[in-house]
């Protein structure tokens, strides 16, 4: 990866991201400064990266490198989550899906520089996720061993605001009291799950909040939501290791085009939602209206090329 490419390919999707939200480019550049510029951060994540190589042997991506000196060996979507997180102040985040904990530290990075904020995050137990599939429709490409807990990344200065709940996000999340203002998906991302966990986890979403969907290159089911839901969503790139793709999927509730037949067609048209949907029951909601449908999809057809392979990498 060029550090140098890397770092423009983030500042042009923080402009694009900063007019999706309505903000000022320069509040959104401001924070991915002050990241960039926090040693002490990166120096808490390379003590974790140290122990997990010694006391766990794991060595995966970015774990490999002995000493990384900037946040934009990561992602770019956890710079984003970080500056999400910064811009938008939300005062209770629903996660699924944590790992070694890449999405989840920048969370809590961002939650401990706002002053104010928590976290519940959703994983399996490390036993069951290391005994079964864990992309089942899409292929399998994280294991660990059956006695890591996930979130291994995270250094103990920023555990305060955050809940951990083993279990699946299916049966967790309508469990979960209260609402939430933002929410990620990281966890199983066959069609049929994400299309579950998301409406499951948009009960519990307040109607401004924010939803972002990592890896929405593995199926259609995020696109699916979206037309279904009727809401303009931003798609943004990421530069991992295997080259520029299209991974993370955000959406804002309150976004003025949502529902708008210019930017996301006419509601409840037969000939459209047949286009739209295909073995999903879906929700077509406008603000003055709320009906379910089941129709039929072409989009219904995760990438085939991932079904028996490892999937995509990533950092
Ligand atoms: C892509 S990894 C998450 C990576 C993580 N967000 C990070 O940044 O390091 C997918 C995770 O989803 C979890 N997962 C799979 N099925 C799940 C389920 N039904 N409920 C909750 N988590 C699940 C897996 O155990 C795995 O840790």
């Amino acid at each position: 990866m060029d550090i140098a490419l890397s770092r423009e390919c983030n500042r042009l999707n923080l402009l694009q991201v900063a007019r999706y939200l309505d903000r000022e480019p320069e509040l959104l550049l401001g924070y991915y400064h002050q990241l960039l510029d926090d040693s002490a951060f990166v120096a808490q994540l390379n003590r974790q990266m140290a122990r997990a190589r010694q006391q766990l042997h794991f060595t995966k991506g970015i774990f490999g490198k002995p000493d990384v000196d900037s946040v934009d060996w990561f992602a770019f979507q956890r710079i984003l989550l970080y500056i999400l997180v910064r811009t938008l102040r939300p005062a209770r985040i629903l996660e699924t899906g944590v790992y070694y904990g890449g999405n989840t530290v920048f969370l809590l990075k961002g939650l401990h520089d706002n002053g104010e904020g928590t976290l519940v995050s959703i994983d399996l137990p490390g036993s069951k996720a290391a005994s079964t599939t864990r992309h089942p429709g899409v292929g399998d490409t994280e294991l660990y061993a059956a006695h890591v807990r996930a979130g291994f990344l995270i250094p103990e200065e920023l555990e305060g605001p955050w809940q951990f709940i083993e279990g699946s996000s299916l049966d967790v999340v309508p469990t979960l009291e209260g609402q939430f203002d933002f929410y990620i998906h990281d966890s199983e991302h066959s069609f049929q799950f994400l299309q579950r966990e998301l409406a499951l986890a948009s009960r519990k979403l307040t109607t401004d909040a924010t939803l972002l969907v990592d890896d929405i290159d593995w199926s259609n089911a995020f696109y699916a939501f979206c037309a279904g839901e009727r809401y303009v969503p931003l798609l943004l790139t990421d530069n991992g290791k295997d080259g520029l793709r299209v991974r993370s999927g955000l959406v804002r509730r309150n976004h003025p085009a949502n529902y708008d037949p210019a930017f996301v067609g006419q509601a409840s048209s037969p000939s459209a939602s047949t286009t739209l949907s295909n073995k999903c029951s879906y929700r077509t909601t406008s603000p003055n209206s709320s009906t379910t449908k089941s129709a039929s999809n072409p989009l219904d057809s995760p990438r085939s090329m991932y079904r028996n392979s490892s999937g995509p990498t990533r950092s």
